[in-house]
């Protein structure tokens, strides 16, 4: 080969090289939950910002809150061939056979906030999470001291079936059965959203003759609480003073209520995890290293500047 012809195919490989790596972008599918609340549309964004910063190609499906949407997207990125899968699942149940046509693919699925219940966790490479049932023992913890151990408490569950609702109850729960005094005297699912919860709270307050004789309500996510507060208002009750307010998030509008007392604590679930859960997927895509079954973002209590907080 002449020294030019040498060039000239150096330039054609170099070129290609570029063509491929540049169209070797890694593509990702994203199945998500909804936008139910602040914290979740803040996430969306978060994973979709992070995506461009990283130049993947995010393939995003909301589910509308619906399981069969997921399945569907799910299966749509299987067909697809994205390099990886992330789901964040709305219930814990229903998920062997799908991840089983992923796995099948030879894609790796990795969760992303809430969990599935399956025997089976070659499913799946690993979860990338808060603790759930840590923030409930945050926030039980929390009302415990506040209360000396004596209270009769309303909760909001979030969505009948998620990992959240699930595991803050049971946190919550574990923590509060130290103590004779601290009962849940009404429990009812607001589904994650300030409507629902402002829905609840109204029936709450309708079956207790205004709330009398409960000390706190205990929201598995602050926009039921946002909802309830809402409900408490109008009916005339104090929230923060006549009823104490714990529950989970911290998003921003959650903030200004810690600060004047109207709200005394709320548990923080990060909604910046993007970078987190990227750098898992990507690090596991080029070393295909195993991993542990959970990677746990940390959690932090926030709690009301007052008094008694
Ligand atoms: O899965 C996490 C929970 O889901 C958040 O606490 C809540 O706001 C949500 O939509």
């Amino acid at each position: 080969m002449t020294h030019m012809k040498w060039i000239g195919a150096s330039i054609v490989g170099l070129s290609m090289a570029f063509v491929a790596s540049s169209a070797s972008a890694v593509t990702i599918g994203f199945s998500q939950v909804g936008d139910e609340g602040d914290w979740r549309p803040a996430w969306s964004k978060n994973m979709q910002d992070e995506a461009k910063a990283e130049g993947i190609d995010l393939k995003f499906a909301d589910a509308q809150g619906k399981e069969e949407e997921q399945l569907k997207a799910v299966r749509a990125f299987i067909a697809q061939k994205v390099d990886a899968i992330i789901i964040a699942p709305v219930v814990i149940t229903g998920w062997d056979q799908v991840l089983k046509e992923a796995k099948a693919a030879g894609i790796p699925v990795f969760l992303a906030d809430r969990d599935v219940d399956t025997q089976d966790k070659s499913l799946f490479v690993t979860r990338i999470s808060a603790d759930f049932n840590l923030e409930g023992r945050l926030a039980g913890a929390w009302l415990a001291q506040a209360t000396v151990g004596n209270c009769n408490i309303v909760e909001l569950q979030g969505t009948t079936g998620a990992a959240p609702a699930i595991e803050r109850k049971k946190g919550f729960e574990a923590v509060i059965s130290n103590f004779p005094n601290m009962k849940i005297v009404k429990t009812q699912s607001g589904n994650f959203t300030t409507d629902g919860g402002k829905q609840v709270m109204e029936a709450f307050i309708k079956a207790t003759d205004g709330l009398k004789g409960i000390c706190a309500s205990w929201a598995h996510n602050d926009n039921m609480q946002l909802g309830a507060i809402q409900a408490m208002k109008e009916a005339g009750i104090k929230p923060g003073v006549d009823v104490k307010m714990v529950s989970v998030d911290y998003v921003p509008a959650i903030k200004p209520l810690l600060a004047d007392g109207t709200v005394n604590a709320s548990v923080e679930l990060r909604s910046d995890i993007g970078k987190d859960i990227y750098s898992v997927v990507l690090g596991y895509l080029k070393d295909k290293k195993e991993l542990p079954k959970w990677v746990v973002i940390a959690s932090a209590l926030h709690r009301a500047p007052t008094p008694g907080n």
